[in-house]
């Protein structure tokens, strides 16, 4: 029995984050009716949805002709064939009427000149299935397309009565008969223990980047959806498949958006080649994002890296036109002046491919429900639980997802959760009761970490982990670097039996919550280079060295990871091949989404 007292609430719906696909479901949870919480540890606008910049993709037509069938092509081959195709073509479908909705909601995108939504060019986004130029499909707010959809989505979520429980970190999930009925809470500025009672849970937490020891990522994207899964006995899905984006300002890994080069900025190597152009003739900078990080990486390999060390690569953007840089990439322009120093209508940005992306995570369904696969039931749905945004694996981005598909699969997730919710949230029943002995249990993982009296230090132990990561999970892995990745992973994640926190304050204790954090960010570590180590073919963001082609016939399936202490159990399930229309009744022609060679 722990010595904690603790307050108990009772809500139809739960929504843990407040980012994009959080804030988006909670609206919608609200507008269905639901009474709904939002627990989030950082204020909703500080999310790291805040960070997104170049825009939200959708095929809106503004710019020039454009299709769901083109925008779910670009998915499927972005995916490099492992997404669901049932989940895809919701995304692509639902895409234009979503950003409509933003829209109304009072997003304040950018404008052309006959007041439509800007819309720019972003890697891998296509015409014609592929077999015309590029397509202007991402729909932008300068670039600080994110920050815009936050504010926003966080004022409609008020205005919909939904309530904010902000500064409250998720410590547990509280799992009753199989089914989740609420979570167990820590409030970190007054130290104060909550337990919500719901009839649903919704883990929106964001992805892990924080593995790694540079990410585009906030210090807050520790994978906290995924770890108390994981805790939970459910397994994470395609976590070898981690994104590196080609131009984090090299020493701050800060982002340079994609829209950069949607706007006509180029890369170079030492020799001021536009090297792009040698390895993907047709889309040169604006390849998809897996091959551009590639290529950087091969250049800086081959010796023709820029600067000192010749170990990164430049951006160009001085040839734009000053008022370009000024109304489309403001945002930008300060980040490179700040973190790198450079005045960029004189100068090229320093870059490198920089983690930024998690395209694993908690399986779901495309309405968002977690899935707890068992034998012969691939997708049985585990009850009480939903996962969307980058926490969730749908999965619409298979081993690699395209620039601004995250922000459109936020809100399009978001709210199909809260349309799900509306058919199988029992309305009329009671809410879950506390289940105490779980409460317990979570309090007494709490306390043992806070009078944690080993001997590492948590940012000792972060550090390790965020290296070995960063070197043996990289943008190119062998069957040699993996190995060794697991072996030296398997003995990190047993250094949580000793760590030392020195605070064992209840409020405002950073020690501790960095602690719990790095207890989230191991098993979704430990998940992604078990499963990369088992997968012996490359597939988008997974460069394999020494299986360097894709093997649809054995490996065109999700992986499952079961992670427990320091092991971690495999399995696969099939990938959704079908779309959600036939062809018949207006859907994608199948043999448009076949797979083939990847060739940008
Ligand atoms: O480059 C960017 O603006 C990032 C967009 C994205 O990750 O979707």
């Amino acid at each position: 029995m722990s010595a904690y007292e603790y307050q108990t609430h009772d809500y139809d719906v739960v929504v843990v984050g407040a980012g994009g696909a959080g804030l988006r479901a909670t609206l919608g949870m609200a507008e269905q009716g639901f009474r709904t919480a939002c627990v989030t540890k950082v204020f909703p606008t500080r999310s790291h949805t805040v960070a997104a910049q170049g825009g939200i993709a959708a095929s809106l037509s503004n710019m020039g002709p454009d299709s769901w069938q083109w925008h779910l092509y670009d998915t499927v081959k972005g995916s490099d064939w492992l997404g669901d195709t049932d989940a895809m073509e919701y995304l692509a479908r639902s895409a234009p009427a979503a950003v409509y909705e933003l829209e109304h909601y009072g997003v304040p995108f950018s404008r052309t000149e006959e007041g439509k939504i800007y819309q720019r060019p972003f890697g891998g986004h296509t015409t014609e299935f592929g077999e015309g130029p590029p397509v202007q499909r991402t729909c932008a707010a300068a670039d600080r397309t994110g920050h815009a959809i936050l504010h926003t989505l966080y004022g409609q979520s008020l205005k919909e009565k939904a309530e904010f429980f902000i500064e409250y970190f998720a410590l547990d999930l509280i799992i009753t008969d199989g089914a989740c009925t609420g979570v167990v809470c820590w409030k970190l500025d007054d130290g104060t223990i909550h337990v919500f009672n719901a009839k649903m849970v919704v883990l929106a937490t964001g992805g892990y980047g924080r593995a790694y020891f540079s990410a585009t990522s906030a210090h807050s994207c520790t994978g906290d959806g995924g770890g108390m899964v994981a805790r939970a006995g459910l397994p994470l899905q395609d976590m070898e498949f981690v994104q590196f984006h080609p131009t984090g300002i090299y020493g701050s890994g800060c982002l340079i958006t994609e829209g950069a080069r949607g706007e006509g900025g180029y890369l170079t190597n030492s020799e001021g080649e536009r090297f792009m152009e040698r390895y993907a003739p047709t889309y040169k900078d604006l390849a998809s994002r897996d091959v551009v990080s590639r290529c950087m990486t091969l250049e800086i390999r081959e010796g023709r890296g820029v600067g000192e060390h010749k170990d990164h690569i430049f951006l160009h953007l001085s040839h734009l036109p000053p008022e370009t840089l000024h109304e489309r990439l403001p945002g930008i322009s300060e980040s490179a002046k700040i973190f790198a120093g450079v005045d960029v209508t004189r100068e090229p940005i320093p870059v490198l491919p920089t983690v930024h992306y998690n395209m694993g995570g908690i399986p779901t369904n495309y309405w968002g429900e977690v899935l707890a696969p068992e034998q012969g039931n691939p997708d049985r749905v585990f009850p009480g639980l939903m996962a969307v945004g980058e926490a969730g694996c749908a999965s619409v981005h298979g081993a690699n997802r395209l620039g601004s598909n995250s922000l459109i699969d936020l809100v399009v997730f978001g709210r199909a959760a809260a349309i799900r919710a509306g058919e199988v949230v029992d309305r009329a029943g009671a809410i879950p009761s506390t289940n105490r002995a779980e409460v317990e249990r979570a309090l007494d993982r709490f306390d043992a970490l806070r009078h944690a009296q080993g001997g590492t230090p948590t940012a000792v132990l972060r550090d390790r982990m965020q290296r070995t990561m960063q070197s043996d999970a990289a943008v190119f892995r062998t069957d040699k670097t993996l190995a060794e990745g697991v072996d030296k992973m398997r003995e990190i994640a047993l250094g949580l039996d000793d760590l030392r926190v020195t605070d064992r304050s209840l409020i405002w204790n950073s020690d501790l919550m960095e602690t719990l954090e790095l207890t989230n960010l191991m098993p979704n570590a430990l998940a992604t280079i078990v499963a990369a180590e088992a997968r012996k073919e490359s597939r988008g963001a997974h460069a394999h060295e020494d299986y360097p082609e894709r093997d649809d016939a054995n490996w065109r399936k999700h992986s499952l990871a079961w992670v427990d202490g320091n092991d971690v159990k495999l399995a696969y399930r099939p990938v959704h091949l079908e779309p959600l229309t036939k062809h018949e009744d207006g859907g994608i022609d199948p043999k448009k989404i076949a797979p083939k060679a990847r060739v940008y």
